[in-house]
């Protein structure tokens, strides 16, 4: 399948008819450069800020990039890493993202009429690392709604070499599925036999700044960033519908889909 980009500002309804027939879309000009620009400026800042306590002088005079300077605390000290993946969640850039307006349009356009912020959150996948490496499954963990949609969006360029989304288009059409899980991954999963023959996986580029528009139901998986020191970032905003929550009356049927990570 052939990548295909609406553009927020001219192109949003012919976008919301491509996801209907698809389950996803990939729209530009819903989140501003200035968006974009900020969290990158605030994650440099607190990454710039950690190698100069931790790298040596030697290793920092090589460095060229934030990327590379994460990737050298990473193999320093992990936690170094995990931790500052832990605060830039935090960040106000990150934060206010999930109050975009383009994002809610989208989110009433879809019949999502009461919105709940659920999820608002940096990704960083590193070079060769297979631990957060999430097969592909439907974003129905822990998820209360029977409405839910989520955006995706690439803080950098996104490249195939870094690891782009696996998406199988119309795959929502086979409805809730419920996941596998095993040791290998620490992730659950979708079997492959149920949904690969009809609807195969199809990944695409990301320029900066272009978000993916998923339904909770389409099938999707990260695929391993083959780069030596290049970061794939990119942010997660998830909305939920409190108008469609048979969790607000009690009923927990949601836990189903809930088995692993
Ligand atoms: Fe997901």
């Amino acid at each position: 399948m052939k990548k295909k980009v609406f553009n927020f500002n001219s192109d949003l309804k012919k976008g919301i008819n491509f996801y209907n027939e698809f389950g996803f879309c990939i729209f530009k000009n819903i989140v501003s450069k200035k968006e974009i620009n900020n969290i990158n400026k605030e994650i440099k800042s607190i990454v710039q800020n950690q190698a100069k306590k931790h790298l040596r002088e030697k290793v920092k005079k090589k460095i060229k990039s934030t990327d590379e300077s994460l990737i050298k605390l990473s193999k320093k000290n992990d936690q170094l890493r995990s931790r500052i993946y832990n605060v830039i969640q935090d960040l106000p850039s990150v934060k206010r993202l999930s109050l975009n307006k383009n994002f809610l349009k989208i989110a009433k356009m879809l019949g999502i009429s009461i919105p709940l912020i659920k999820t608002s959150q940096v990704r960083m996948d590193m070079p060769k690392e297979k631990k957060f490496l999430i097969p592909p499954h439907q974003e129905i963990k822990n998820i209360r709604s029977s409405n839910m949609i989520f955006f995706n969006t690439a803080l950098k360029k996104i490249t195939n070499n870094m690891g782009t989304i696996n998406i199988s288009p119309k795959s929502f059409n086979l409805g809730p599925i419920i996941p596998k899980a095993n040791n290998k991954s620490n992730y659950q999963y979708i079997d492959k036999k149920l949904y690969f023959k009809k609807y195969p996986l199809n990944y695409f580029e990301l320029n900066k700044g272009e978000t993916l528009l998923l339904n909770k139901l389409t099938i999707h998986g990260s695929r391993k960033n083959i780069t030596k020191y290049k970061i794939r970032w990119s942010t997660i905003i998830r909305y939920e519908d409190a108008k469609k929550m048979p969790f607000l009356d009690l009923n927990d049927t949601y836990k189903q889909f809930d088995l692993k990570g």
